[in-house]
């Protein structure tokens, strides 16, 4: 059952975008955080606010593999298979995880605390083998490391991402994705050496990618930290408007669906 709630902040998700029917992803997440999955009430109240029939919604709940049909666990356990953290153990870990738990792929725990999937490459190589917890990274873990975060999800212990904040919820996770800042995002370290090591190397090398222009404080300084990279993309931001201003282009025949201006 949707309530008001609910109904009003999937109206509000969808007023977010020029064309409605492009909130239909968060708005799904969103049916998840509330519902604890997708719903068929969950799929018609999508249809009628972006109208759009219930086939339309269901043909993307079913495409991607973050919208769950079944209630997953309170804690929703993702175990990297893919080719590098397979290789660095991330099948072994999986195979440990669902021997301790005795679960298969896509499967809870009987307490509903933890559920168990295999994920493909999570664009965090650079830690593997990697799992998340409610999309959350656990980097380089170990068969017996991933046994001690399930065991601890399960007895409420508090548990922190590697690189990020404590583990919420699942449908604490899933608000979020629908657009709900749950103010956290700052938590924890972000990117780490690991992920920053191709930086370092270049920089001491002097190399730059063929045409680049390398971003840098008048006066030639890099960014040095994650606060002084968000200034910089500010200020580069910034100028660009300006300097769009100031060269006269019209672009209020800019549409969503042609998006550039014709000439
Ligand atoms: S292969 Fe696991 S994060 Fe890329």
């Amino acid at each position: 059952m949707i309530d008001e709630t609910t109904w009003g902040e999937l109206r509000e998700i969808a007023g977010r975008y020029p064309e409605k029917r492009s909130g239909l992803l968060p708005m799904l997440h969103l049916v998840q955080s509330a519902e604890g999955r997708i719903t068929p009430e969950g799929i018609e109240a999508c249809a009628e606010i972006l109208e759009i029939s219930a086939a339309e919604v269901s043909g993307v709940a079913t495409f991607y593999t973050m919208y769950k049909r079944r209630p997953v666990g309170q804690y929703h356990v993702g175990v990297c298979t893919n080719t590098l953290c397979a290789i660095m153990g991330g099948d072994e870990i999986f195979a440990t995880l669902k021997d301790h738990l005795g679960l298969g792929n896509d499967e809870t725990t009987d307490d509903g605390l933890v559920s168990l999937e295999h994920i493909e490459c999570n664009a965090a190589c650079d830690y593997a083998p990697v799992l998340t917890v409610n999309w959350e990274f656990m980097d380089n873990q170990t068969p017996d490391s991933a046994k001690r975060l399930v065991d601890d999800l399960r007895s409420g212990v508090d548990v922190h991402s590697t690189r990020g904040p404590k583990i919420c919820t699942w449908r604490e996770a899933e608000r979020v994705l629908a657009g709900f800042n749950d103010g956290l995002a700052d938590e924890g370290p972000s990117a780490g050496p690991a992920s920053l090591v191709g930086l370092r190397i270049a920089r001491e090398h002097g190399w730059t990618a063929p045409g680049y222009e390398p971003k840098a404080f008048p006066g030639g300084a890099l960014p040095e930290t994650k606060q002084e990279a968000v200034e910089l993309a500010d200020t580069a931001r910034a100028e660009s408007e300006t300097q769009l201003e100031e060269s006269g282009a019209d672009f209020s025949n800019v549409t969503p669906e042609n998006g550039s201006a014709d000439d």
